[in-house]
């Protein structure tokens, strides 16, 4: 087949005078499409990149390609995962992983959250600041956490982001206005383990993006396949990163990662995790890959909070989380890859 792989690469971003420096942290870099490309050819496909931006119309209506390995994250915008998809609904080009609404959804923390919260399942409670002198919800108790609402790769995540009292959350959401420009998503400070699950497949049927609602009915998981989960080793970091997942870790450090994985949990631990990974999966629309991160809460028996799900996760070979997990899993990165491009395929019935 010819395979279009569509990325954003952080080379080919705009710049301007007076950009925030981590403005195209969560772009794709070239040792990334390499990686895509190589693993697709490696399959017998060709393989031609192409830059998501203005000019991917006219690229795509010229090259006419069976199918797009997407994994665009855009550049403007509250839905700007979401544009490169619609192109190609637009265009009725078939492509690997989450629709229009999965990604314009999961772009936006909060939004996703309150889908969580309509399912009953178990996300930090939280607050959306739009002003700095909002007042804060009586409910939610210090620490907090603050970050950025439409953000991935750590972007605005540092030991700073931890606030311990009133003036401390004041100070952060003037950083997190002036810096990023776009609402702060308060929630409560979850200390405990850092853990994420990789995941691949299509649930099988019945999916009507909800969950049952009786607590005895199976676990439907059907068509998903788990890598065993990762846990960050915060202790392998100097202490000025807060025992949090940083942009620092995910970017300056990205070459020096420190893990577990499989990380170290009971059988019980990862089926629940599983589960949840799986509901998350389903309530939000995914398709073909997704990651979801969890911090277990140390203060109430290691119970699992979903902090986001990626369903455009990093696929940076041999460094990227889901990557480290697939190859715990036993596999390579070829596989992974063509795993993804073959359940897209299946999905549009192209062979
Ligand atoms: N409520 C919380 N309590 C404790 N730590 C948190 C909380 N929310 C976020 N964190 C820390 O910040 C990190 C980044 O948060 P989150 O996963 O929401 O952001 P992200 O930048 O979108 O990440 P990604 O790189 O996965 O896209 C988490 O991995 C975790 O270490
Ligand atoms: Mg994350």
């Amino acid at each position: 087949m010819h395979v279009a792989v569509l990325a954003n690469l952080k080379k080919n971003a705009p710049t301007w005078p007076g950009m925030a420096p981590d403005r195209w942290d969560d772009l794709d870099s070239e040792e990334t499409i390499q990686g895509i490309m190589s693993a697709l050819e490696s399959q017998g496909h060709r393989a031609t990149f192409l830059e998501g931006d203005q000019t991917l119309l006219d690229h795509l209506r010229r090259l006419r390609p069976d199918i797009c390995f997407n994994i665009c994250e855009g550049h403007f915008g509250d839905g700007r995962e979401a544009q490169v998809p619609a192109i190609l609904e637009m265009l009725r080009i078939p492509y690997t992983g989450s629709q229009v609404l999965t990604l314009a959804l999961a772009l936006d923390k909060p939004m996703t959250k309150r889908v969580l919260t309509y399912h009953g399942l178990p996300t930090p409670p939280f607050q959306v600041f739009e002003r700095i002198g909002e007042p804060l919800d009586p409910d939610l108790q210090f620490p907090l956490f603050v970050k950025p609402s439409r953000e991935g790769t750590g972007m605005g995540v540092s030991a700073e982001s931890i606030v311990q009292n009133e003036q401390q959350l004041r100070t952060r959401l003037e950083h997190t206005f002036e810096r990023y420009d776009e609402p702060a998503l308060v929630e409560r400070f979850i200390a405990g383990r850092e853990v994420t699950v990789g995941l691949v497949g299509n649930l099988r049927s019945p999916v009507a993006r909800r969950l049952p609602e009786d607590e005895d009915a199976p676990r439907i998981l059907r068509g998903l396949h788990f890598f065993p989960p990762l846990e960050v080793d915060m202790t392998a970091y100097p202490e000025e990163e807060g025992g949090v997942y940083t942009s620092r870790m995910k970017t300056e450090l990205a070459h020096d990662f420190h893990y577990h994985c499989p990380a170290p949990l009971s059988a019980d631990q990862v089926e629940d995790l599983n589960w949840l990974a799986a509901a998350v999966f389903r309530v939000t629309g995914c398709l073909d890959v997704a990651r979801v991160d969890f911090r277990l809460d140390a203060d109430d028996n290691e119970r699992p909070y979903i902090l986001e799900v990626n369903p455009l996760p990093g696929l940076y070979p041999g460094y990227s989380d889901l990557c480290v997990e697939a190859e715990a899993g036993g596999w390579t990165y070829e596989e992974l890859i063509n795993r993804i491009l073959d359940l897209a395929v299946e999905r549009y019935e192209l062979e």
